[in-house]
């Protein structure tokens, strides 16, 4: 959740900055402003609405079926566009439908909700088939899960994308190999290694841009650790979504197509990999399709 009208100006100097992929979801409250963001750019005539790349998610508490494409028409209203380019299950954990986006029962625990993957991704499906989502796509979805949908029977479109956490220090070795392997792009969430926000972030892992190679590779280029941390992922073909609400940090974090990493320094960098999760999302490790138990 974002202060009132910061994601407004956020998205606005991002596309000033040359941003052309959103990433929202219906769960962080500011969907209004990034559409309102876009359809000022446009109306300014400094883009045009195909130059866009918006990727919107399903909650939890819309798995089922007869909920997806009123959920995805929720979000296309508020946005006010007429599609969205890219739309993914958020996580394949189904809560209970409702008004509560975290629903628990009186003794604080979240009440989950019976999850069929598949049944909801035909519903994703039809969502494209009717012009409501370009591409369709999933997020924290492991190997297995992944593997549930592409061998539905009948499937009709393959997931694109899997939006998972990855940058140096949690590099997703195996799980970007299978993605490529399946013509599935790997988006990376937390590329700078999150705002270590202790509500929800692992803070024994340590801070990712304090590290020591990522800000000695940055000397040696005038970027800075940030910029290489994104670098490293553009260059082995993982898409990045770094959030920032600050004006220069937003430019910044743009400026990472004027070099290029050698290949000594892709593998340092790799080198870094800790498999450790800042992202653990342990609150709901007793759910049946909690996705990070698996080894990838
Ligand atoms: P801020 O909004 O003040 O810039 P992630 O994308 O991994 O989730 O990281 C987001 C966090 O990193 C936010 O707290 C953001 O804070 C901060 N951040 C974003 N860009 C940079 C940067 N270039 N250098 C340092 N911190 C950054």
């Amino acid at each position: 959740q974002t202060p009132k009208g910061s994601c407004l100006e956020a998205v606005k100097i991002a596309i000033d900055a040359g941003y052309r992929h959103i990433d929202g979801a219906f769960v962080y409250f500011n969907e209004h402003e990034v559409g309102q963001a876009i359809r000022e750019k446009i109306a300014e005539g400094k883009i045009k609405r195909e130059d866009i790349f918006y990727c919107g998610k399903l909650w939890n508490t819309c798995h089922p079926p007869e909920l997806v494409r009123p959920t995805l028409e929720k979000t296309l209203k508020i946005l006010q566009l007429d599609y969205v380019d890219l739309y993914i299950i958020e996580l394949p954990m189904a809560f209970k439908p409702g008004d509560a986006l975290y629903p628990k029962d009186e003794n604080g625990k979240f009440i989950y909700h019976e999850t069929d993957l598949c049944a909801t991704w035909e519903a994703l499906e039809a969502c494209k088939d009717a012009g409501l989502a370009k591409s369709i796509g999933v997020s924290n979805f492991n190997r297995r899960q992944l593997e549930m949908i592409m061998n539905k029977p009948g499937l009709k479109y393959k997931p694109v994308s899997n939006q998972v956490e990855c940058h140096p220090y949690f590099t997703q070795p195996k799980l970007l190999e299978f993605c490529r392997q399946h013509d599935i792009v790997i988006v990376g969430y937390s590329p700078l290694g999150t705002s270590r926000d202790e509500s929800w972030v692992n803070v024994s892992s340590p801070p990712l841009l304090k590290d020591p190679l990522l800000n000695a590779i940055g000397k040696k280029y005038n970027k800075t650790a940030a910029q290489i941390a994104l670098r490293f992922n553009v260059q082995r073909g993982v898409v990045v979504i770094p959030k920032s609400f600050n004006p220069q940090r937003i430019r910044e974090n743009f400026q990472i197509f004027d070099f290029s990493l050698t290949e000594k320094e892709m593998k340092e960098i790799e080198a870094l990999n800790k498999n450790v999760r800042y992202v653990e999302l342990l609150m709901w490790r007793d759910h049946p399709e909690y996705p990070f138990n698996d080894e990838y």
